[in-house]
């Protein structure tokens, strides 16, 4: 969906000239198309399960409709993720709400909004169940388990880890459910676990399985019918090469473990899944404009999309593809460091970028952004948020318009008495 027509990128049938000539840059560009053939293949490989769409990967209205419509459950990390999933059509009863650290006042909102819970903690436990008996509700929760399981990605976002803050230990797991079913207007019917993100293998998915199941033959013991197995998301994508995520690589063993760990059991529970990236990191280019170009110890290209734009090189040391978006056809010249405007010497999108040679006023794209792009950005050095596109065949359409200086001062108050 993103072609070289004539040396110029195109998003489907779309010039993003044409697109850029009306939103400014930078500017988040999503491919609708993209995003169904991810879906399709999604559910063409894991027919077996039921697809939470992660939220937090991208909470952009449009595209999260398109999810809801094509009824993903979603999972949501915060009362504000809740009202954008249930704004975009998203069922109550097909929303999980996970979290480390829900406030009372979130667990309120969950409550009536007739979600499910991953539950963190036994104070979370016991908030869930105050709540739930003022609002005269019974709510259905699963423990978060961590599993202590050690996938191959960066540490920053493996979360399975015995040192990560999510989750109770599997030692540990057990008893919470005990104190559960002893807990009035909680009903334990599920588990929970997240290994981590942007995993490639499939093997420590496998391990987290049969985990789960070693806790799910205990808890029958206890008398729990559990209802789903959620072993949230994590695929990872090929940042490398096309962006894509081989969901199938990793449907037929994670089905065989879901399969042979059912033989283990009584009880028939749902396989759920929490994709976000592999749904949507392909989808969506970042266009940004070349302000300078210069050669210092290293050749650099100045942007204006920086780490306040797109996070992931500065925080993950991330391999995002770039190339020169007004010069697809011509050959790779020169190496570039692609530098951002942010006053930080970490505000780097990409290192050491063979492209063809770049001038003042060209554009730069940075593929694979539709995943924590937009939703990690930040105003930081001044700098108001960009717009986001969806384009659909020919058309086009803001659907996030670009924040101006207004809204860097849009909540800010000044008390005028102190400089009177
Ligand atoms: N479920 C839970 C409970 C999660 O914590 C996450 C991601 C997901 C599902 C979705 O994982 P995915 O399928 O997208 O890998 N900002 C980082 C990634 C942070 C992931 C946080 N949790 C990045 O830019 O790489």
């Amino acid at each position: 969906m993103f072609t070289n027509k004539n040396g110029i990128l195109h998003v489907e049938e779309v010039d993003f000239r044409d697109i850029v000539a009306k939103t400014g840059t930078p500017v988040y560009i999503t491919s609708r198309r993209l995003a169904e053939e991810n879906i399709r293949e999604l559910k063409r490989s894991f027919d077996f399960a039921f697809p939470l769409y992660a939220v937090k990967a991208n909470n952009n209205l449009t595209l999260m409709k398109i999810f809801a419509k094509e009824k993903f459950g979603a999972d949501v990390f915060s009362a504000g993720e809740l009202y954008l999933a249930l704004l975009s059509g998203f069922k109550g009863e097909n929303i999980l709400f996970n979290g480390n650290s829900k406030s009372d006042d979130e667990i309120r909102t969950g409550v009536r909004a007739g979600v499910r819970f991953s539950v963190d903690s036994i104070d979370e436990l016991y908030s869930i169940s105050d709540i739930a008996s003022q609002e005269g509700e019974e709510v259905r929760i699963a423990f978060r388990v961590n599993p202590d399981i050690s996938p191959e990605t960066h540490p920053k976002i493996a979360t399975g880890l015995k040192t990560s803050k999510f989750g109770l230990p599997s030692d540990k797991i057990i008893d919470a459910y005990r104190i559960a079913l002893e807990t009035p207007n909680v009903i334990p019917s599920g588990i929970h676990c997240h290994i981590g993100s942007q995993i490639l293998d499939v093997s420590p998915f496998v391990e987290e399985i049969e985990k789960m199941f070693d806790i799910a033959t205990q808890l029958e013991n206890i008398g729990i019918d559990l209802e789903f197995l959620d072993m949230g998301g994590g695929f990872g994508i090929d940042y490398q090469n096309d962006g894509k995520c081989r969901f199938e690589s990793f449907a037929e063993p994670v089905k065989e473990a879901f399969e042979k760990g059912l033989e283990r059991i009584e009880s028939k529970p749902e396989l759920w899944i929490e994709p976000g990236r592999s749904l949507i990191a392909n989808t969506t280019v970042l266009i940004a404009k070349v302000n300078s170009v210069k050669k210092s110890y290293h050749n650099f290209i100045a942007v204006d999309a920086g780490f306040n734009t797109l996070l992931r090189p500065a925080m993950y040391d991330a391999y995002h593809r770039i190339a020169v978006a007004n010069r697809m056809s011509d050959e790779a010249e020169e190496v570039y460091m692609i530098a951002g405007p942010i006053c930080e010497s970490g505000d780097i999108l990409g290192r050491d970028r063979e492209l063809p040679k770049v001038e003042k006023g060209d554009y730069i794209a940075v593929f694979d952004a539709g995943a924590y792009g937009f939703v990690m950005s930040s105003q930081y050095n001044g700098r108001p948020r960009c717009a986001e596109v969806l384009v659909d065949g020919s058309r086009f359409y803001i659907t996030r318009e670009a924040e101006t200086v207004a809204d860097l001062v849009a909540k800010q108050r000044i008390p005028e008495e102190m400089f009177r």
